[in-house]
């Protein structure tokens, strides 16, 4: 079956790319997730969420997964933060990658299995493709409808690279599907997204990669050092509010997920650097006394009451590369920009 793919409609297009192996006299799979293209492994478990959900709002410091940031609304409002003149990461990082690409190159290798860790819109990945010329490959993403359409079109842009999505919450296990190539694995973590995770958790997916890794694999990951305060928050609260409405917008996703009733006028958005614990945290506050209720639950929180949303943490250089040590990698090359904000890594397995 041959279907027509339209330029622009990119969900439409991503079910012919599903169905582009269907013989005739079958009928398409009903499940486009059942494809080889994309491997759905995670599933939200409703009662799982509602279990977590309901514990951290009642908890005496409440607080709330940043994964529940992103959803569909989300994950396009931090592709919008990317693009802040105040969000400095993104684009330091891209202008790291864009001047050392031929270094970066060579460290890595070319013709390997590329696997993208929070993916998201795949665009960090993609600029990497001319110079690394990978085999495969696989972006994972737990936002599965936003990772799936992300793959759809890179997948028009880049026909020639092997291609599979992974919905998956990486976070929890790294267990990838057979479908993956097991040679030369180099996984790609970029974004400073590993600071989302306390030390101690970093540490431990950072082992969950050097165990993915293979014998020859190695791991190019990107992490946001230390700097002066104001520049800190001025990226964590900028101006436009946009981060202000990615952060509230995690109040219409509770919501929905357990049918609360989170009136966004009652909140306000709260970033700043945390200096004690080398963090960038972000609350939610409570502008006036108000009653929140759920199913199963209800609270009532005081003017100022804040619920943690996520945290950031930043990295002195060295703490980054004992960081990668202590988790198994060495022989690790770095890079960073001018002004020592941003430090890009690759490691081998050691
Ligand atoms: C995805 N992560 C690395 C971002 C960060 O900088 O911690 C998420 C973010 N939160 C607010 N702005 C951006």
């Amino acid at each position: 079956m041959i279907t027509k793919i339209p330029t622009l409609d990119c969900s439409s297009a991503y079910l012919a790319v599903e169905q582009r192996d269907t013989p005739d006299s079958m009928p398409p799979s009903p499940n486009p997730d059942a494809s080889r293209d994309f491997i759905q492994i995670y599933r939200s478990d409703p009662q799982a969420v509602h279990a977590e959900l309901h514990a951290g709002l009642l908890a005496e410091q409440p607080a709330v997964s940043p994964k529940y940031l992103y959803d569909a609304l989300g994950s396009k409002l931090f592709e919008a933060i990317c693009e802040l003149p105040e969000y400095y990461p993104t684009r330091t990082e891209a202008a790291i990658v864009e001047c050392h690409l031929a270094d970066i190159a060579r460290a890595a290798g070319q013709g390997v299995t590329l696997i993208d860790l929070g993916a998201g819109n795949c665009a960090k990945a993609a600029r990497l493709f001319p110079a690394l010329r990978p085999v495969q490959y696989v972006p994972v993403d737990i936002s599965v409808d936003f990772l799936r359409d992300a793959v759809c079109r890179l997948r028009q842009q880049s026909p020639h690279i092997r291609m599979i999505g992974v919905g998956m919450d990486f976070s929890a296990s790294l267990e990838l599907p057979d479908a993956v190539g097991q040679e030369r694995r180099l996984f790609f973590y970029p974004g400073s997204s590993i600071g989302n995770f306390p030390p101690e958790q970093a540490a431990a997916l950072l082992r969950r990669v050097r165990e993915a890794c293979g014998p020859d694999g190695g791991l190019l990951i990107g992490v946001d050092l230390l700097k002066d305060r104001q520049t800190l928050d001025a990226a964590y609260d900028d101006a436009l509010g946009v981060t202000a409405s990615f952060n509230l917008n995690l109040l219409l996703h509770l919501n929905r997920l357990i049918g609360a009733d989170f009136d966004l006028r009652n909140w306000r958005h709260r970033g700043c650097f945390n200096e004690a614990h080398g963090r960038i945290e972000m609350h939610l506050e409570a502008r006036r006394e108000t009653r929140v209720s759920w199913r199963g639950g209800a609270r009532r929180f005081l003017a100022g009451e804040r619920i943690h949303t996520e945290s950031s943490y930043k990295y002195a250089r060295h703490d980054f590369l004992q960081l990668l040590e202590r988790s198994g990698f060495g022989r690790i090359q770095t890079w960073t920009d001018e002004r020592g904000w941003f430090m890009v890594c690759h490691a081998r397995v050691r």
